[in-house]
């Protein structure tokens, strides 16, 4: 059975105080919560990582994720976090590829191929987050231009490397617009993936890879887009901001 994950996108958002406040009271919410198969993830922003990891009372279903990480080991790369640096602070699991890294920072295919190297020699594990614009969409290249990111950035791991990766599909036209794409949209794209994966690794990875849907997702609609057989779970931003929202959304796929 593929695992169910709810993963919370922090962005930039929040100072240390309401980082930590936040991850208390979503902690505090599902402690009444029977969540089997199920991971909790967070992703404060690189500053509020180690408050939060580690001097904030979380339940220990609550897991942290970094929301980027450079491939390098080190060097001299102003503003960057290294693999190890996470590591050092019991960080395991990180954010690779979202659509804003992609758009704001020109974060290539050829980077991302790098990072996702760098992930897994450090035994780490990736969110790797993938998706069309709105005019790619219009134009009726979503599945062509999804099968591009996937095969530039990941094609080169071997089929054991998927146990350390989630995949996300975030069509950029329904994140942070309020427009979601339908559960049968989101349906479409994961099973495409999952086939693209088959074709590639074989159905066992096909199988075994969690693919979560990301944009626009809220209390409202959490519940309908997971019933979806091939969503397993959801990268929620704006939603995942709101404790009470986010824990509604962590009951819509129990
Ligand atoms: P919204 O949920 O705010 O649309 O953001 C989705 C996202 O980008 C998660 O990584």
């Amino acid at each position: 059975m593929r695992t169910k994950i709810v993963a919370g996108n922090w962005k930039m958002n929040l100072d240390v105080r309401a980082s930590q406040t936040l991850a208390q009271e979503i902690s505090e919410k599902i402690e009444k919560l029977e969540t089997p198969n199920t991971r909790i993830i967070i992703a404060p922003t690189f500053t509020n990582l180690y408050p939060v990891y580690h001097h904030t009372r979380l339940d220990n279903r609550v897991e942290i994720a970094a929301q980027n990480m450079h491939q390098a080991k080190s060097g001299a790369f102003t503003g960057e976090i290294s693999a190890e640096m996470l590591q050092s602070i019991g960080i395991k699991t990180v954010i690779l590829g979202h659509s804003e890294r992609r758009q704001y920072f020109n974060e290539t295919d050829t980077a991302l191929a790098e990072k996702m190297l760098t992930v897994l020699n450090n035994n780490m594990e990736a969110i790797f987050c993938f998706g069309e614009v709105l005019e790619e969409r219009k134009a009726e290249k979503h599945f062509e231009v999804v099968k591009g990111q996937l095969s530039n950035a990941l094609f080169h791991l071997s089929a054991n490397d998927f146990k350390s990766i989630i995949l996300a599909y975030e069509p950029v036209w329904a994140i942070g617009t309020g427009e979601t794409a339908t559960p049968e949209q989101a349906q479409e794209i994961h099973a495409f993936v999952r086939k693209v994966l088959a074709d590639k690794y074989g159905k066992v990875v096909a199988d075994q890879v969690s693919i979560l849907y990301g944009g626009s997702v809220k209390a409202s609609n959490a519940k309908e887009i997971f019933s979806q057989p091939d969503v397993d779970g959801g990268l929620i931003g704006g939603a995942a901001l709101i404790a009470d929202d986010f824990v509604k959304i962590i009951e819509g796929i129990l």
